[in-house]
């Protein structure tokens, strides 16, 4: 790969679920050949790198955020030996991989708990967090709280509870232990040995506990991230970490690291940070037309330090999380998005960005555009460049990790299994059925989804300003119309957002550019005057976009 160190600056990422995304064996569950297969599909979209969900031995329980075996590949999907193939052949298009680091807890299955589960003195006890009672860390919040009444559970055998953050088979590791610190390191540097380019970092606020905190965000979690990040800088330059902390935007720019007031200081923590708050935000502004709390809470995301990036999502593998919105707002979230209770789960959303959207082209496309324009590197969750649908039914967040919809054939081309074996049946409904949702009806189609999604990787590729140029948003004189002015030394883009059904003029504040001709790049608007000293007007119809060069 190129020995551009920056590289994740002007990125565009895609999220991989390996078991649904293409099956090479026809056991009816995806694998690594399978997504090598697709990899000139991958580089024909224009993605610059791939996250792969964990990819690990694991019971499962989790859809394998659950490891049970941190140095091999599950069998389902494969070997070591396809891992290093679909790195090499990953590179060779000009594709980086990050693979997932689930540091904060294990599977049950793991050998380290079947051991540490024997007895109160087997060395392996350490390795997880014990106590006599369940009444410690009681300001420590339950993330599954559809199904877990507490962080703690009884191990009858040994007469202690053991802590878990997540599902009680996902005991959290006990990183007060060196032992467990070390080793996870050497976990990060075997896959770095493959070749890999990163990680994206799990579950990152919750590796140490302490009494009388919320457990979260604590000053020595940020300590062992910054020995991980040495770890890469020293002895794998170029390769990142990306790291998931759902947390406000001021909780989330410690994991940067480098100094606080000064953003010219390198980053020593996490490369980048996915940012979270702004995510919900966004489909409630396009529910309200009213663009006020994107604003608010970009106004209050810190500046981060020059070699840092935030990533930018709309939907991923998750339930769409409202943890990171008022009480209030979570209620009518939850009213305006998710009227049937099946479609909530914990405090979120489970479901796909199509039918969150009402399946309307116009509000896939300008959601998109937000996330193509904002400050940070996007990524697209599989399928929802082409609007792939969700099936609320099925267990768990499984509903919106249903096999990728590659034709309209049998088995959707995922799979030469029969459908009635895949790991979870494929999305076959009138509106959203493969039959009709599929990537090869939509590359067939230039005015497709998927054409439209490839212009903005494309576009915002060629204009690297998107990646590197700080942001404004700008007044535009109308509460629906989200105005970002993208700007670097020797580039300029102003990103214009209808978030209404009706038509709006946007009146900008152009004045210093007075004399420039704006530059339509996605080719959608109608003739442009060129910027004068008056405030610039610009006509937008109803969930219209334009990026605008100036
Ligand atoms: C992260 C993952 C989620 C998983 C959890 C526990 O939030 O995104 O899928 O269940 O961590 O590992």
């Amino acid at each position: 790969m190129n020995p551009d160190t920056l590289w994740y600056k002007n990125a565009i990422f895609y999220e991989v679920h390996l078991r649904s995304f293409c099956d090479s064996n026809g056991d009816g569950k995806g694998d690594l050949p399978g997504l090598i297969s697709k990899l000139d599909y991958l580089q024909e979209l224009g993605v610059d790198c791939i996250w792969l969900l964990p990819m690990f031995p694991s019971p499962l329980k989790d859809d394998g955020y659950d490891i049970a075996d941190y140095y091999n590949i599950h069998p389902d999907y494969g070997t070591v030996d396809d891992f290093r193939t679909l790195v090499a052949e990953a590179h060779a298009r000009g594709i980086r991989v990050i693979a997932d680091l689930v540091l904060n807890h294990t599977s049950d299955q793991h050998p380290w708990f079947v051991q540490a589960r024997q007895s109160r003195d087997n060395p392996y006890r350490d390795y997880y967090v014990w106590s006599d009672t369940d009444q410690k860390y009681r300001d420590a919040r339950i993330i599954f709280l559809d199904t877990e009444p507490s962080n703690w559970t009884y191990d009858a055998a040994t007469g202690q509870y053991y802590w878990h953050r997540f599902y009680a088979s996902q005991p959290d590791l006990n990183y007060d232990n060196p032992a467990v610190a070390e080793e996870m390191i050497n976990v990060l540097r075997f896959w770095m040995d493959m070749g890999i380019d990163g990680f994206r970092a799990d579950a990152v606020p919750y590796l140490f506990e302490r009494e009388g905190t919320n457990c979260e965000n604590l000053p020595e979690t940020h300590a062992y991230l910054k020995r991980v990040r040495r770890v890469l800088d020293e002895e794998y330059p170029g390769a990142i970490l990306l790291g998931e902390a759902n947390q406000w935007p001021w909780d989330l720019r410690p994991y940067f690291g480098g100094d606080e007031n000064n953003p010219a200081v390198p980053g020593d923590e996490f490369h980048m940070a996915f940012h979270f708050p702004v995510m919900p935000r966004i489909f409630k502004a396009l529910k309200l037309e009213d663009v006020s709390d994107i604003l608010e809470i970009m106004a209050r995301t810190p500046d981060i330090p020059f070699n840092c990036q935030w990533c930018v999502f709309l939907r991923n593998h998750d339930e769409l999380t409202l943890e990171m919105v008022t009480e209030e707002d979570r209620q009518l979230m939850w009213q305006l998005y998710a009227p049937d209770p099946r479609m909530r789960l914990n405090l979120g959303i489970r479901r796909r960005l199509a039918p969150l959207l009402d399946n309307d082209r116009r509000k896939i496309e300008v959601a998109n555009s937000i996330l193509f324009t904002l400050p940070g590197a996007p990524i697209i969750y599989y399928g929802d460049e082409i609007g792939m649908g969700d099936n609320i039914w099925l267990f768990d967040r499984n509903g919106v990790r249903t096999p990728m919809q590659w034709t309209a054939g049998p088995g959707a081309g995922f799979s030469q299994a029969d459908p009635a074996d895949f790991w979870v049946p494929l999305i076959d409904d009138p509106t959203y059925g493969y039959q009709k949702v599929n990537v090869a009806a939509q590359m067939a189609d230039p005015q497709s989804l998927w054409h439209t999604i490839r212009q903005m990787v494309a576009v915002r590729k060629a204009n690297p300003v998107l990646g590197w140029g700080n942001c404004q948003f700008l007044p535009a004189g109308s509460r629906a119309v989200l105005a970002l002015l993208r700007q670097g030394q020797e580039a300029a883009v102003l990103a214009l957002h209808n978030l209404s059904g009706t038509a709006q003029t946007a009146v900008l504040p152009l004045e210093s550019f007075a004399g420039a001709q704006p530059v339509d790049l996605l080719g959608r608007a109608d003739p442009l005057p060129p910027v004068g000293t008056e405030p610039y007007r610009v006509n937008l119809r109803p969930y219209d976009y334009l990026w605008l060069k100036l």
